[in-house]
């Protein structure tokens, strides 16, 4: 008799023909991408690597020993900062950098995490030349822009993951309020991971109904400011960042460049001319396949629309001019 779940996931992973993903930082976030990532079985082998002594291969230890629990055979090895056991990776996520604690912005944390961001990306490159980035460190959508100069790879292989978590708050919230399951709602939001993110309730609908014919508008605006502070609100009942959603946005994405999915998501993309800027990181929906960033998806966004989008653009352009200033990265 065929087990078809064996058979299924046989036919998975001759799909995946020996991927390999590296996520830096084995803090609650990476931790979290690389347990998803090897359970769902989205690369035969991952690489856990952090700065701390013995912390990458005590977490990639603990998840590997879920393996016979949750029948996966993903290999996930830890490394402590030796980027040789990472080469030749085909997906990077990099997750270093200190998290946000009470009272802090997402911004407050450049001085500290864009040297850091700099440095693992020198690395990464090094060893994975050809590798798709994924930046997750905050303040995203300039931490991406770091690695990018950095990287000094093509803008398609580089890029941030905000508005896979972005969105997946918002439809979290909605099917909350709406009592429908949040595999149903679908919805686009764009702009920087700040408080200026800008959900898009014209393009949100809930298995095709438009969801501004099911929710008053007044709800509807409640849940956009909830979600433009929904990281924030983790923050307050935690006393540190998130980390499940997080996590598992990331592994998402790379799912979607592993297995060259073409699904379209918000990402942090650099525009080069797209909604009229240029030279910016900034959350648009775009095609992800093998080739990383594969199109830029442009909307015809109304006048407020593109209001909300400048003022978000505008925010992150600021916290660029503040990594340009710092002379961090030579050209
Ligand atoms: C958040 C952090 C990860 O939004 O930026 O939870």
């Amino acid at each position: 008799m065929i087990n078809f779940v064996s058979e299924q996931n046989r036919i998975n992973r001759n799909k995946l023909n020996k991927m390999k993903v590296t996520v830096v930082g084995a803090g609650n976030v990476g931790a979290t991408c690389a347990d998803v990532l090897a359970h769902r079985e989205i690369a035969n082998e991952i690489v856990l690597l952090d700065i701390k002594e013995g912390f990458a291969e005590g977490k990639a230890l603990d998840i590997w020993e879920t393996s016979p629990i949750n029948l996966y055979d993903s290999r996930t090895i830890g490394s402590t900062n030796d980027y040789s056991k990472t080469a030749n990776s085909d997906v990077v996520v990099i997750t270093s950098g200190l998290p946000r604690k009470p009272g802090m912005s997402r911004d407050d944390l450049i001085a500290t995490n864009a040297g850091i961001v700099k440095t693992v990306t020198e690395n990464v490159i090094k060893h994975s030349p050809d590798a798709i980035i994924i930046i997750v460190s905050n303040p995203l959508d300039v931490m991406t822009y770091c690695a990018y100069l950095t990287a000094k790879i093509d803008s398609s292989k580089v890029f941030g993951m905000a508005g896979v978590l972005d969105t997946a708050r918002y439809r979290s919230f909605l099917a909350m309020e709406l009592n429908v399951s949040p595999k149903d709602i679908q919805a686009v939001l764009m702009g920087g991971h700040g408080d200026t993110m800008v959900p898009l309730p014209r393009y949100t609908t809930v298995s095709g109904i438009p969801v501004t014919e099911l929710i008053s508008e007044e709800k509807l605006n409640e849940i956009i400011e909830r979600t433009k502070f929904g990281g924030g609100e983790i923050v307050k009942l935690l006393g540190t960042s998130a980390w499940y959603a997080p996590g598992a946005a990331a592994a998402q994405m790379v799912e979607a460049v592993i297995r060259d999915q073409k699904r379209i998501f918000p990402v942090c993309a650099w525009l080069q001319g797209e909604y009229g800027m240029k030279d910016i990181y900034l959350g648009v929906p775009v095609v992800l396949g093998k080739k990383g960033i594969e199109k830029i998806i442009e909307l015809d966004l109304n006048a407020d629309e593109k209001a909300l989008l400048k003022e978000s653009a505008e925010a992150v352009k600021g916290v660029m001019d503040v990594l340009d200033g710092m002379n961090l990265i030579n050209a």
